[in-house]
C-alpha cells in the first residue's frame, strides 16, 4: 500500500551517532532511511573535541578533509588554563591533547590523523550531506513513534511533523541513534546500569571577544575555581571555546537536590561575567538551557533487528568529550557487520558481536567520563576550598597556595599532583584510541594479549593483537606516502603480508571469490607498489615477514598467523568464515 516504504536500515535520529551510521552504510551501498525529529541537526554546539580515533573513522569515510577544513586545528586545542577567572590569576596550565613535546610524539606516531574541535553544529551537516549525496534518504521533521519485529523485518510507525501524516516504514534492520532519552532503547527494554539527572549543570553559548585572554595561551578549555564552581557541572567552571577567540560556550553547575536555577538572559550575562571576570564584559547571548549529568550506560545493545547506538546506550558528562566519538565509533563498529549481513555475506550470528564488542566500551566510557569530573575535588582540595561554606571564605582560602609557610609548600605541591592527574582526562591517547574487543568475529592467535608497559589509559601500545586496532605505519613507494589504515578500506577485508608470504596473497583472491566478499591481499617489500618505507611495519607488525594480519572492515584486527602455514587457502578460509559467522 502506498503507506508503507520500504528500506534496508532505518536510523531513528540524526546527531553523530545516526549520521555516521547513514553514511557508512551509504558508503557500503546499502539503502538506508534517515529520520529525525527536528527541521535540521544539532541546533546547538554541544560536543566538539573529535580524537584521532574518530578522525581516522573519517578519513576512511572520505570526509577527513572536509572536516578539518572547518575545524579549529589541534595545535589551537593546547593549553589547558585553570584559573581564579580567564581575567583573572591564574592557577596552572598543562599542554593537552597531545600538544605537551613529550606526548606529541606518540600522538604523530600512532596514527595518520590529528585530533581537532569542530562543533557539533558544523561536524553533523557534513556528515549528514556526505551520507544523503551517497544514497541515504534523509527525512527530517519526521518522529519514530513505535515499532514491531517479525523474524524478516522491522515495522516502523512513524509520524511527519508538518503534514501529520503517520505511515510505517518497513526495514530489515532498525538502528536507534535518538539520544539519551531514546524511545527505541525504551522500546526494546534494554538492561541499563547506572543512574540519570545525578548533577545539574547549564550550558551557556555566547559571543564575545576573548583573544587578548587567550590567544597566547590558546586552548579550548579555560577552568574556572570560584566560589560555586565545586557544585554539580563538569567538576570546575568551565569556558568553552567554539570558534577561536569570540564565540564561546559556559558548563557552570548547580546542586540538582535544590530548586532549579532561573535561567534568563540577565542570569546568563551575570555568569558570564563572573567566569571571565570583567564586570562589564560585552556579550552576545546566543542560547542557554539546563540539563542533568548522567552515569548510565546499557548492558546490552541489541534485541533481535533493533540496535541503539550513540547516547542511547552511554549517557554521561562532556567531560574528555567522549560523547560524540564513542556514537560515531559504534556506528562504525555496527555498519559494516549490517552490511555485510545484508549482502548475504555474512550470518546473523555477526550482528551479535556488536553488542558483545561495544557494551563494554559503553560502560568503560560512562565511568571514565564521570570520573573526569570527579577528578577536580583533588585540586578544590589542594586550594583549601572543599569545606569553605560561604563565598568570603571560598575566596580568603584560594590565598593558602601562595602561603610563604610550609602549609603553602604543600598545597603547592598537591596542587600540581592534582593538576598532572589531569592528564587521564586530557592526555588519555590510550583511553581513545586503544579499545580492545573480544568476540566471535575475532579470532585467537592462540597467544595473549602483550601486557601494557606503560599506563594502558595515557598511553596507546600498539600491537596487531588479534581484537586491537591496526597499527598506522607510513607506507609508500616512490610517487606516494599512505598509512597502513589507508590501504585497508573500510569497504571489506585487508590482508597484509611479506614478499616471503606471498602465497597468502595468492590464496586470498580464491577465498574471496568463494565466500563473495571483498578482500584485498597488501604485500608489502621492495620492489613493491607498497614499501615499507621506514622500516615501521617491520618493527610493529609482530609476525615474521611470511605470517599475515588479516584487518576487518573497521581497522581491527580479526586474526594474525605468525608464520606461514602448509594450506594458506582452508587456514583463511575457516578464519573468514568464523567472523562472519557463517556455517
Ligand atoms: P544526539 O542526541 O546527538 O541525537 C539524537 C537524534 O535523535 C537527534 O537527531 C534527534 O532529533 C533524534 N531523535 C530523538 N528522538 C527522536 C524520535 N522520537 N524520532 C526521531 N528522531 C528522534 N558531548 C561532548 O562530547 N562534549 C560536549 O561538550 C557536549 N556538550 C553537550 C551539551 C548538551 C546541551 C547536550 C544535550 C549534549 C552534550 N554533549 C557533549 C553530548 C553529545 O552531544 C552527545 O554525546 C552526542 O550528541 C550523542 O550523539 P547521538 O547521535 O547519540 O545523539
Amino acid at each position: 500500500t502506498p503507506n508503507i516504504v520500504t528500506t534496508n536500515v532505518l536510523i531513528v535520529g540524526s546527531g553523530p551517532a545516526g549520521s555516521s551510521a547513514a553514511l557508512f552504510l551509504s558508503n557500503q551501498g546499502i539503502e538506508n532511511i534517515m529520520i529525525t525529529k527536528y527541521r535540521w541537526t544539532a541546533n546547538t554546539p554541544r560536543a566538539h573535541i573529535t580524537n584521532q580515533r574518530t578522525m581516522e573513522v573519517l578519513r576512511d569515510a572520505g570526509i577527513e578533509d572536509q572536516v578539518l577544513a572547518e575545524a579549529t586545528p589541534h595545535e589551537l586545542m593546547g593549553d589547558t588554563v585553570y584559573c581564579e577567572s580567564m581575567a583573572g590569576e591564574e592557577i596552572g596550565r598543562r599542554p593537552t591533547w597531545g600538544l605537551r613535546p613529550d606526548r606529541r610524539a606518540d600522538y604523530e606516531l600512532a596514527s595518520p590523523s590529528m585530533p581537532c574541535d569542530i562543533p557539533q553544529t558544523l561536524l553533523e551537516p557534513i556528515m549528514l550531506k556526505n551520507a544523503t549525496m551517497r544514497g541515504t534518504q534523509t527525512q527530517f521533521s519526521t518522529e519514530y513513534l513505535s515499532h514491531t519485529q517479525d523474524a524478516e523485518g522491522v515495522s516502523v510507525q512513524v509520524l511527519n511533523r508538518l503534514t501529520g501524516h503517520e505511515y510505517t516504514i518497513r526495514a530489515k534492520y532498525l538502528i536507534g541513534a535518538d539520544g539519551a532519552r531514546s524511545k527505541v532503547a525504551a522500546d526494546i527494554d534494554l538492561p541499563m546500569e547506572g543512574a540519570m539527572d545525578i548533577g545539574g549543570s547549564m550550558n551557556i553559548t555566547f559571543k564575545a571577544d576573548l583573544a587578548h585572554l587567550a590567544a597566547h595561551r590558546p586552548s579550548i578549555l579555560y577552568w574556572v575555581f570560584n566560589p560555586g564552581s565545586n557544585i554539580g557541572g563538569l567538576g570546575a567552571g568551565l569556558i568553552r571555546m567554539v570558534r577561536p577567540w569570540n564565540e564561546w560556550l559556559i558548563c557552570w553547575g548547580f546542586d540538582i537536590n535544590g530548586e532549579p536555577p532561573v535561567l534568563d538572559n540577565d542570569e546568563a550575562i551575570r555568569v558570564i561575567r563572573n567566569l571571565v571576570g570583567i564586570e562589564d564584559l560585552e556579550v552576545e547571548i546566543l542560547g542557554y538551557s539546563l540539563w542533568g549529568n548522567n552515569e548510565q550506560y546499557a548492558t546490552h545493545l541489541q534485541k533481535g533487528r533493533v540496535f541503539c547506538a550513540g547516547d542511547a546506550i552511554h549517557k554521561h558528562p562532556p567531560s574528555h568529550g567522549l560523547g560524540s566519538n564513542t556514537s560515531i565509533q559504534d556506528a562504525y563498529n555496527l555498519a559494516w557487520k549490517l552490511a555485510a549481513v545484508i549482502k548475504g555475506q555474512a550470518g546473523h550470528e555477526l550482528l551479535e558481536t556488536y553488542s558483545v564488542e561495544r557494551a563494554p566500551v559503553a560502560k568503560q566510557i560512562v565511568t571514565r567520563a564521570n570520573d573526569s569530573g570527579r577528578e577536580y575535588k583533588p585540586i578544590f582540595d589542594a586550594l583549601g576550598v572543599t569545606d569553605a561554606t560561604t563565598d568570603e571564605e571560598f575566596v580568603q582560602k584560594l590565598k593558602l597556595r601562595k602561603e610563604n609557610s610550609p602549609e603553602g609548600a604543600a598545597r603547592r605541591k598537591a596542587l600540581r599532583a592534582a593538576l598532572d592527574n589531569k592528564d587521564y582526562e586530557f592526555n588519555a591517547q590510550g583511553t581513545e584510541i586503544g579499545q580492545f574487543y573480544e568476540s566471535s568475529a575475532v579470532v585467537s592467535d592462540g597467544g595473549t594479549r602483550p601486557e601494557s608497559t606503560q599506563d594502558p589509559m595515557l598511553h596507546h601500545q600498539k600491537s596487531t593483537y588479534p581484537g586491537l586496532r591496526l597499527p598506522h605505519a607510513w607506507l609508500g613507494d616512490r610517487d606516494l606516502k599512505f598509512s597502513t589504515h589507508d590501504i585497508a578500506k573500510g569497504t571489506g577485508f585487508t590482508l597484509f603480508t611479506g614478499i616471503t608470504g606471498q602465497a597468502w596473497a595468492d590464496a586470498a583472491a580464491e577465498v574471496a571469490a568463494g565466500l563473495g566478499i571483498e578482500l584485498v591481499a597488501v604485500v608489502i617489500g621492495e620492489g613493491l607498489e607498497v614499501q615499507d618505507l621506514y622500516g615501521d611495519w617491520m618493527h610493529q607488525r609482530e609476525v615474521e615477514e611470511d605470517g599475515v594480519i588479516l584487518v576487518r572492515p573497521d581497522k581491527h584486527i580479526g586474526w594474525r598467523s605468525h608464520r606461514m602455514v602448509a594450506d594458506p587457502r582452508s587456514a583463511l578460509f575457516e578464519v573468514l568464515s568464523s567472523i562472519l559467522g557463517r556455517p
